[in-house]
């Protein structure tokens, strides 16, 4: 079987249009959607995916706030700049990079960030709304695995969704959201014995586990739909930077015996922006709704 690589570039461009548009219709009232982003310390890949939001924000009209704060810093100072972007009227999403430095209390950090602003879609207000079916902010990635599904019109109805991996991030929200598009749901995670017995079953299996590659070739149903939410750094002395990126499944494997499968990197990866921004101006159009 031929295997479709599922990009997301192109589900992300078309995304991009349409905010394109809906921020200039914005900025002739007068507001500029802006997002504030935090990053704690110099962790390589955080680095690069706060550099890649503050660009992309640019590229659509939009303003960002870049706070770059030493890996010192305190649990109250990192909560009294949160406090001062959620009085910032300006200000229309607030996002701390994760993960934060040990001593740092995550929990207390994401706790200050008014609801209003939690384009993550990380807080517990963010979650219940999610829980309860009503409209509110999704977190980024699995609303653009979402997005994808639909772009390449992947049918969900009735069709068994097998999830691997339970975070709060990606596994828990995306659960609930192909349980909504009436999914039959299996979660499974690290500690899943005989994950294969389950994997196996899945008509869209999602990896979003973490452990590179563990997903293997004779763990997946012929002519399955596969999301590979992984992104994983392996060393690799050949490249330039010293390592690789690999996902949670092994695609030389899978290719060949899948339907779809979404390619590490540029699969899911161009989504997770794409709907950061998505939800920024939506917080930015509340604002302007709300006065
Ligand atoms: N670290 C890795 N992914 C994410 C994300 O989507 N949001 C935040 N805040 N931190 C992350």
């Amino acid at each position: 079987m031929d295997t479709v690589r599922m990009e997301g570039k192109p589900v992300a461009e078309k995304l991009y249009q349409a905010i394109r548009s809906e921020v200039m219709d914005l900025k002739r009232h007068g507001i500029v959607p802006c997002l504030a982003v935090i990053l704690v310390g110099d962790n390589p890949a955080s680095v690069s995916y706060v550099t890649a939001k503050e660009r992309t924000c640019e590229e659509l009209g939009m303003r960002s706030v870049d706070l770059r704060l030493a890996p010192h810093v305190t649990t109250e100072e990192l909560i009294s700049k949160i406090q001062e972007l959620n009085a910032d009227a300006s200000v229309h999403g607030i996002l701390v990079q994760l993960p934060l430095p040990e001593h740092i209390d995550s929990r207390k950090v994401l706790f200050a960030i008014d609801a209003a602003k939690d384009v993550d879609g990380f807080l517990p207000y963010s979650a219940g709304l999610l829980m309860t079916g009503q409209p509110g902010f999704v977190p980024c990635t699995p609303a653009g695995v979402m997005e994808m599904l639909d772009y390449y019109q992947i049918p969900l109805q009735g069709k068994h969704a097998v999830v691997v991996g339970r975070s709060l991030t990606v596994g828990k929200p995306l659960a609930l959201l192909l349980l909504d598009r009436h999914c039959t749901l299996s979660v499974c995670h690290s500690r899943t014995p005989d994950l294969g017995t389950i994997t196996r079953q899945a008509d869209i299996l999602v990896a979003a586990v973490g452990r590179p590659q563990l997903i293997r070739g004779d763990m997946v149903k012929e002519g399955a739909v596969v999301i590979d939410v992984g992104v994983n750094r392996i060393d690799d002395p050949t490249k330039p930077r010293g390592f690789r990126l690999v996902g949670d499944t092994v695609h030389a494997e899978l290719l060949g015996k899948v339907s779809y499968l979404t390619p590490v990197p540029g699969g899911v990866g161009p989504m997770t922006i794409a709907m950061l921004m998505k939800n920024t101006l939506t917080a930015a159009l509340k604002s302007h709704s709300t006065g």
